[in-house]
């Protein structure tokens, strides 16, 4: 076998082995999968839980080591809804390469899950954005991450050249922002951006950001999106602007006032990825 083969077929057998060592624990079914970002842990107490797996218990899987992300699955359900949740998201800037950072959505992906619901703590660099905003993702800037799907390609997640011009789902986005007019959750939208941190931005580089149209930032996301929309999943995000930019304010920035807060937006959070979920739940029953 060369080296590639032999990269990917290590990478396949971790994949296996994650896939069969959750479902030994829990029989069930995902429908959605649940990343949650920075701040945002807490949700998981919404869903009624039936199983929690850490990280730790899975061989060879990546193990979150960001302050706030507790690194374990939570299986369970909202309502009628079949959610894994990941209470902890594995990140790039933790030393961990692309491929290991997709691992999850793909692992949850293999589970049975067919919506990737993505959540993260992210700057506004939207002038008409606040702290404490939450803003639909719309669409993305990948350029400053290394693209997740560099490397042998795996024809049985999807294909060498997938397109990328509808990476966040159009109806279920649309699902979102009923659920967002029908809980009276003002919600934002806009393109995020993903550098690899772990460094806050420059003021200089928001100035450039803005220019290239993004309206927030964060160190997350992207590849994932891109890793679970080539292997089919529908993916939909919802950031929490937990700051004004680099360089927006006199402040400096701190990832404690990041996880602050992100978490002071729970209530807001919750209604919103709850409703959600439950929509996304009914739209997929149907079709
Ligand atoms: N920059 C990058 N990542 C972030 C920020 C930010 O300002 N806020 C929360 N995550």
């Amino acid at each position: 076998m060369n080296r590639l083969a032999q990269i990917a077929h290590s990478y396949e057998m971790q994949i296996e082995e994650a896939v069969s060592t959750i479902r030994a624990r829990c029989g069930i079914r995902p429908l959605v999968a649940l990343t949650l970002g920075s701040g945002l842990g807490d949700y998981a107490t919404a869903l009624k839980v039936e199983e929690e797996i850490p990280y730790t218990d899975i061989p060879d899987f990546p193990v979150s080591t960001a302050p706030g992300h507790d690194g374990r699955f939570i299986i369970g359900y909202l309502d009628q809804v079949p959610v894994i949740c990941m209470k902890g998201r594995i990140h790039l800037y933790e030393g961990y390469e692309p491929w290991d950072v997709v691992l999850p959505a793909r692992v949850m992906g293999k589970l049975g899950a067919e919506v990737l619901f993505l959540t993260n703590a992210a700057g506004g660099i939207n002038f008409g954005f606040m702290a404490g905003d939450l803003m639909l993702v719309t669409d993305h800037i990948s350029t400053f991450a290394p693209n997740p799907l560099i490397g042998p390609n795996f024809a049985e997640f999807g294909t060498r050249f997938p397109d990328m011009s509808h990476i966040y789902d159009l109806e279920l986005c649309d699902l979102i922002r009923e659920t967002a007019h029908q809980e009276n959750v003002p919600l934002q939208e806009g393109v995020y951006v993903q550098l690899t941190g772990p460094s806050f931005e420059s003021p200089a580089e928001i100035r450039m950001l803005r220019q290239l149209g993004a309206d927030a930032v964060g160190m997350s996301t992207v590849i994932e999106a891109i890793a679970a929309h080539h292997a089919g999943m529908r993916v939909v995000c919802i950031s929490c602007i937990a700051n004004a930019a680099a360089g927006m304010t006199k402040e400096p920035l701190s990832g404690d006032d990041v996880n602050l807060t992100a978490g002071e937006t729970a209530p807001m959070f919750s209604r919103l990825v709850s409703g959600s979920i439950l929509a996304l739940g009914k739209a997929l029953k149907k079709s």
